[in-house]
């Protein structure tokens, strides 16, 4: 079974989706730290974040344990991710990894911008997980700053919406919901909450229970 979540920063897509993952006996993969990874390589290197040859290089030195170093969790790794996700051939560097652990039983959650609509079209589950801008902000902000980090509420929010924009606006794999995704809104939902509805969603559209 494949489960594909978007949605836009913040939106705790992340936390359902590592919870969903248990829930099922999935793996979990965050895709958002694949392009987190290739910025930080970038970023390490002092190369230009536009250089897409630079880019499409660092995907084959991205590595499990790097996908977990906490600094790809910056602010600064996830803008610069989500300039070198716009770059198209960075996108198909990373299809193939994607998609072979979408694939490989017993399947996974995967959550990013594309998945339901290019990554995984063939999701047989597919969650579209949003929350206003103002939630999101508060949200990235008490997360940056337990992990001590010093930022600012109108700096975490000013960076959400620029972010919004890009991932949005982009020409390819823009941030959209697939026609035939759930469309979940945790404004008002704590994770508890989220996780319930989602649940629900998933053994409704799956059949289980
Ligand atoms: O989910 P995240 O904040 O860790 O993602 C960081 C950036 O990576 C995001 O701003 C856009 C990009 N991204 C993408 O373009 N496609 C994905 N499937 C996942 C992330």
């Amino acid at each position: 079974m494949i489960i594909a979540i978007d949605g836009p920063a913040a939106s705790g897509k992340g936390t359902l989706a590592r919870r969903l993952a248990r829930r099922y006996g999935l793996i979990y993969l965050d895709t958002g730290a694949l392009y987190r990874a290739v910025a930080t390589l970038l970023l390490n290197d002092g190369a230009d974040l536009s250089d897409a040859e630079a880019a499409v290089a660092a995907t084959a030195r991205i590595t499990p344990a790097f996908l977990e170093d906490s600094s790809l969790r910056t602010a600064e790794a996830g803008r610069a991710a989500s300039v070198v996700a716009a770059m198209p051939p960075v996108r198909t560097a990373l299809f193939d990894y994607q998609r072979s652990v979408a694939t490989t039983p017993p399947g996974a959650v995967l959550d990013g911008r594309d998945i339901g609509t290019v990554i995984c079209p063939d999701a047989e589950v597919k969650l579209f997980v949003t929350a206003d801008l103002t939630t999101r902000a508060e949200r990235r902000y008490h997360e940056l700053m337990a992990n001590g980090m010093d930022t600012s509420r109108d700096i975490v929010l000013k960076d959400l919406a620029e972010r919004d924009q890009r991932d949005a606006q982009r020409a390819e794999a823009p941030l959209v919901a697939a026609e035939d995704a759930y469309l979940l809104d945790t404004s008002n939902l704590d994770i508890e909450a989220a996780f319930q509805a989602a649940c629900a969603h998933v053994d409704a559209a799956t059949g289980i229970n």
